[in-house]
């Protein structure tokens, strides 16, 4: 990476670089202080910084900013001292000329899909994931692109949905414990207990925070119906910001709560908008489950119309056939979803054979940092 021009900007509270690509980037005099890559700024063995930012004096300046081989020498006063930033740091880092980008933007990493994605629903045999190497990156990888992902052929023994889990996290125990039982129960305390069709949703929305993973694995599978559906909730929440941007506006302004007392001594809340952005727009989180939606009370009059409108809205979508992908599980299949993003649905069985799956969450930062790690050294 080389330059076409230094210049200190701004009275030294920034360095302006020109690349010879074209591109330039100004970087703060505070900006690089805090970022400085040396050995008594940040730990090189563990990366940590060891410094806190009250430790860098408030008037910080670059008093002098020069190259000096693949390196950006820049001396800050009044410290008085230089530091050396490796120039594909600072281009990697520069964050001068972002684009501005309309609300709902996704992370890069992200694919938004439909019933298209049927013909190559991503999948892979359980004895590739525990194996761990290419085969496991590769299904995490498609577990961020598309927020799910199939597995199958693996062992038919309870529990066995622990060691899915195992390749690439922890399970997140909750008050149905380390996992759950899903099938017909006679005075179920909780409808996915029961045969009935379940719309699509995302799980556990009365928690906080929300389990980021789902696991449902399959042990016996011979009842009529009950196949698996999946439906992209950021696809569903970017089609209705496209056919109603006010109601995907009002749907992520304001909260709705959840809430789940069907067990003796439980009673879990929590007040989250169904479409959840990040300060600067990224969506990143629907929340959507009719059966515990309490009742909500945090939109003003004037925009409640607007509000339910934009709910049913995107209710619709989500009952839209041509957005669900759908498959049977035979035992020993599983499938695990981004409980931030992708919400699951069952259809109706009967009470004719059985159908009995195992399900339990875990966390995504987990799933992430494994995969990361293994893009790293395979
Ligand atoms: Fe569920």
């Amino acid at each position: 990476m080389s330059l076409q021009s230094i210049e200190i900007a701004d009275g030294g509270n920034a360095v302006h670089l020109k690349f010879d690509s074209g591109s330039d980037a100004r970087f703060h005099a505070m900006w690089l202080r805090d970022n400085s890559p040396d050995p008594t700024t940040r730990d090189p063995g563990n990366g940590q910084r060891l410094i806190t930012l009250n430790e860098i004096p408030r008037e910080t300046v670059v008093s002098n900013a020069a190259l000096n081989g693949d390196n950006l020498d820049v001396t800050f006063a009044p410290e008085a001292r230089t530091l050396s930033y490796p120039m594909a740091f600072l281009h990697t880092h520069a964050y001068d000329n972002r684009p501005v980008r309309a609300a709902g933007w996704l992370n890069d990493d992200l694919e938004t899909w439909n019933s298209d994605l049927n013909d190559s629903v991503p999948d892979a045999p359980f004895a590739d994931l525990a194996a761990g190497g290419e085969g496991l990156r590769d299904w995490l990888s498609a577990v961020r692109r598309y927020g799910f992902a199939k597995t199958s052929a693996g062992p038919v023994e309870n529990g066995a949905l622990l060691d899915l889990v195992a390749c690439f996290g922890y399970v997140r125990e909750t008050n149905y414990g380390k996992w759950f039982e899903v099938r017909a129960e006679v005075n179920p305390t909780n409808l996915a207990f029961t045969g009935l069709g379940l719309q699509a949703h995302t799980d556990n929305p009365y928690r906080d925070p929300v389990p980021t993973l789902q696991v449902l694995y399959c042990l016996e599978n011979s009842a009529e119906g009950g196949d698996s559906q999946v439906v992209d909730g950021f696809a569903a929440a970017l089609r209705l910001r496209d056919e109603n941007p006010e109601g995907f506006a009002l749907l992520a302004r304001y909260c709705a709560p959840f809430e789940f007392k069907g067990a003796a001594g439980v009673r879990l809340v929590a007040r989250k908008p169904m479409i959840e952005l990040a300060p600067d727009g990224e969506l990143v989180g629907i929340r959507f489950n009719n059966r515990s939606a309490a009742p909500i009370v945090d939109v003003p009059y004037d925009d409640m119309d607007g509000y339910y409108k934009a709910y049913r809205d995107l209710a619709e979508i989500v009952d839209d056939p041509s957005m669900a992908v759908s498959f049977k599980l035979s035992p020993g299949d599983s499938f695990i979803v981004d409980n931030t993003r992708v919400m699951h649905a069952r259809k109706g069985y009967s009470g004719e054979g059985t159908r009995w799956l195992q399900g339990c969450y875990a966390d995504k930062d987990g799933l992430l940092s494994t995969l990361s790690g293994l893009e790293a050294t395979l």
